[in-house]
């Protein structure tokens, strides 16, 4: 494979990516792996020679979205192979993972097909995808287009991909943990990610050292049960999360460490505690409790019960008093009564979430949710979803007020819409924009917080700030 087009240009590889953090995380690590092959990033896939879909399998709607995206692609490829030049399209993530054969089916237009935990295969995977467009070329009839890797390989992926390079204004993610065993009745990520996996704590260390030193300040450790964790340490001990949150927040440089997402059965006392003793350990949770019925939470197959979440709440808030709690709400799950409704509705008033996603319950192929009887009709789940919504909205809202007149550190991020205006992040992860100088994107300045509004505060940069990161 050589890493130049025929035009002399240097090829151009462009990533969309679709839901979770973990997906970011593993497009930047496509990129990490591309790049020793020629291929420089764009983002515009017009300039594009290889494009990849990182996909979302989650609820239906995310799916869908793929193969319109992969119908516009295939017209591309059509016009550029009339102009003599090529296109190569490559499915990635969980849709990947879920409908392999599918996709190459219904999209014969797409040259790779990679799951999850294979991208460390995709320079043979390109090599393979340019040697059937090789002969294609030549005239010659292949059977079958695509290239699919849809194995979860023995070796895991992260032993055989190079040193990571995704540090965006001093912020980086780091998986630590993928997969999932728990196998709650609405969700395909124990088919797309596979078993429960920990990477050992050393590896897990090595990469957080590489990302400080590529200017990372904040690390974000990422599983789909990342209080799961429990890494091989080099003393043959295991390590859980909170053991493992301590010993990063010895790294000289980590300012800012947080983690997502947790199930609440795995969060331990040792967790809890380190909420209160690690500094670096943002005041901040994402703990998806998805419903406030024990009906419906056992239907789900979450293994816990309303009691147990807002058991943990209280114990984290002792804790950490000034903690911010977000969590996943899923309405019209199978059976779904009102009187369930009623419950979530209830949890949330009684905790207060500081913000929330929250979704409409939909049918996942494959899933015992969906072949339970009593699915709920969409429009009952819309009026729900919209009761929800407006409560959490509040909330969140209340919240961001809730801090104005504060000064607080803000890792900023980016600039904003507005000219002259520079984005970041308080501890809590609220979003905040203020007047300030680009140069201030990726470090941690004092802002004061001035105004409060739904998504986000304004906030006014502390003189002192501008010397201290100059
Ligand atoms: N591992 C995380 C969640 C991963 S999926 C956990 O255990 O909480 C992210 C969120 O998508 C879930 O928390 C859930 O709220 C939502 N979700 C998952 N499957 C869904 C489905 N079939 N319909 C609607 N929302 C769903
Ligand atoms: Fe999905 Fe449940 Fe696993 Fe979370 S814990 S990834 S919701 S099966
Ligand atoms: Fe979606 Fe897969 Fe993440 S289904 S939410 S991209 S684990």
């Amino acid at each position: 494979m050589t890493d130049v087009r025929t035009d002399g240009q240097r090829k151009r590889v462009f990533i969309r990516t679709y839901g979770c953090q973990m997906n970011v995380y593993d497009s930047d690590r496509m990129a990490d792996v591309l790049r020793p092959l020629g291929y420089a990033m764009t983002d515009t896939p017009e300039q594009a020679d290889l494009v990849v879909l990182n996909t979302c399998h989650i609820r239906e709607h995310a799916s869908e979205k793929v193969y319109s995206e992969l119908g516009r692609l295939r017209d591309a490829k059509r016009e550029r192979r009339a102009e003599g030049r090529d296109l190569t399209i490559a499915v990635a993530g969980c849709v990947a993972q879920a409908e392999g054969e599918e996709i190459v089916r219904r999209q014969p237009a797409v040259d790779i097909v990679v799951g999850p935990q294979a991208y460390h295969r995709l320079p043979e995977l390109l090599a393979e995808a340019e040697r059937k467009a090789a002969i294609r070329r030549a005239g010659k009839r292949l059977p079958g287009a695509g290239v699919l890797d849809t194995d979860f390989p023995a070796e895991s992926k992260f032993d055989h991909l190079p040193a990571p390079q995704g540090v965006r204004a001093g912020s980086a993610f780091l998986s630590i943990q993928e997969g999932c065993d728990k196998f709650c009745t609405f969700c395909v990520v124990p088919y797309t990610r596979g078993a429960e996996y920990s990477r050992p704590a050393a590896a897990v260390l090595s990469e957080a050292h590489q990302l400080v030193a590529a200017g990372a300040i904040e690390i974000t450790l990422l599983g789909q049960n990342v209080n799961a964790y429990h890494g091989e340490a080099a003393d043959g001990s295991t390590w859980s999360l909170a053991r493992l949150i301590r010993a990063l927040a010895g790294i000289d440089g980590v300012a800012r460490i947080r983690y997502t997402t947790s199930h609440p059965r795995d969060m331990d006392d040792d967790l809890i505690a380190a909420h209160g003793t690690v500094p670096q350990l943002m005041p901040y949770l994402h703990l998806p409790v998805q419903s406030g019925s024990d009906r419906i939470l056992e239907a789900m197959n979450r293994r816990h019960g309303r009691d147990l979440f807002l058991g943990l709440v209280d114990r984290l808030r002792s804790a950490r008093a000034d903690l911010a709690l977000s969590s996943d709400f899923i309405v019209g799950f199978p059976g779904e009564s009102d009187a369930d409704f009623d419950d979530t509705m209830r949890l949330v008033d009684q905790v207060g979430f500081a913000s929330a996603f929250s979704f409409k319950y939909s049918r996942r192929p494959g899933t015992p949710g969906s072949a339970m009887p009593d699915q709920v009709p969409e429009a009952v789940k819309s009026a729900r979803l919209a009761a929800l919504q407006a409560l959490l909205g509040r909330q969140a809202r209340e919240f961001n007020i809730s801090k104005v007149g504060a000064t607080v550190p803000v890792l900023f991020a980016e600039t904003g819409r507005k000219p002259g205006q520079i984005v970041g992040k308080t501890p809590w992860l609220q979003s905040v924009y203020a007047e300030g100088n680009p140069r201030l994107i990726g470090h941690i300045v004092e802002a004061r917080l001035i105004e409060g509004h739904a998504n986000s505060l304004a906030g006014e940069i502390v003189a002192r700030a501008y010397e201290a990161a100059a």
